[in-house]
C-alpha cells in the first residue's frame, strides 16, 4: 500500500493539530462594538458615516421604482413565480381558490372583479412587496424583477377571464 505512509502523516498532523488547540482557544480578538481599543474612542467596527446607504438597497430601490419591459422571457418568469409563490392561494387562474383556501385560509378576491382588473401591475408590485391584510409580504422570498414578471403574468390571467364568472 503506497499511500499508507501519507495516511500516517495525515493521522500525525492531526493528533498535532489537536494538540495545538488549547493554545488556539485563548488568541487575542476583537470582537464587535467591544471596548474602544482600535479606533479612538470608538468601537472596534467604525459605524458608517451619517447618511450611508448600502448599495444592494439602491439597486434594489431601482428594479422596483421601474418596470421592465415585458418579454416571453418576463412573462415566462411571472408564470413559473405565480406558480410557485401565488397560486396555492390565488389559484392557477387567479379565482381565489386555491388549495390553501380549500383547507381554511381566508380567501383571497378574485383577481378577475372590475377593482383589480383595473388596478395597475404597480398595484400587484406594491402587494408582493408589503403584504396586504391577511395576506403577508413576500419581498424576501420573490426579488424586485420577480414582482414585476408576476405582476405580468397576473395581468395576462386577468386579460385571459376567469374560468366561471368572478362573484
Ligand atoms: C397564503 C395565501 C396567499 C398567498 C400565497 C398569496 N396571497 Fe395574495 N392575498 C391573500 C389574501 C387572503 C388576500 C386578501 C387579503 C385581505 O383583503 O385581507 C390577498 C390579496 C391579494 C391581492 C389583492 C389586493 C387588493 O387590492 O385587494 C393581490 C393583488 C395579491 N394578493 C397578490 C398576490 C401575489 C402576486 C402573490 C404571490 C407572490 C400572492 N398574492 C400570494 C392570500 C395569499
Amino acid at each position: 500500500m503506497r499511500c499508507l505512509p501519507s495516511l500516517l502523516l495525515a493521522v500525525a498532523a492531526g493528533t498535532l493539530a489537536a494538540g495545538c488547540d488549547l493554545s488556539m482557544k485563548n488568541q487575542p480578538r476583537n470582537d464587535r462594538m467591544e471596548s474602544p481599543t482600535l479606533w479612538p474612542g470608538g468601537p472596534q467596527r467604525a459605524p458608517p458615516p451619517a447618511g450611508t446607504v448600502a448599495f444592494e438597497d439602491i439597486a434594489r430601490d431601482r428594479a422596483l421604482a421601474y418596470a421592465p419591459p415585458i418579454t416571453a422571457a418576463l412573462l415566462e418568469r411571472g408564470q413559473q413565480r405565480y406558480a410557485i409563490y401565488c397560486s396555492v392561494c390565488h389559484g392557477e387562474r387567479g379565482e381565489g381558490d386555491g388549495i390553501v383556501v380549500r383547507h381554511g385560509f381566508p380567501a383571497p378576491p378574485s383577481y378577475h372583479t372590475e377593482r383589480l382588473r383595473d388596478a395597475p401591475p404597480r398595484h400587484i408590485v406594491d402587494v408582493i412587496t408589503d403584504g396586504y391584510g391577511v395576506m403577508y409580504s413576500y419581498a424576501d422570498r420573490v426579488p424586485p424583477t420577480d414582482r414585476w414578471a408576476i405582476a405580468a403574468y397576473v395581468k395576462t390571467l386577468q386579460v385571459a377571464g376567469p374560468e366561471r364568472e368572478a362573484r
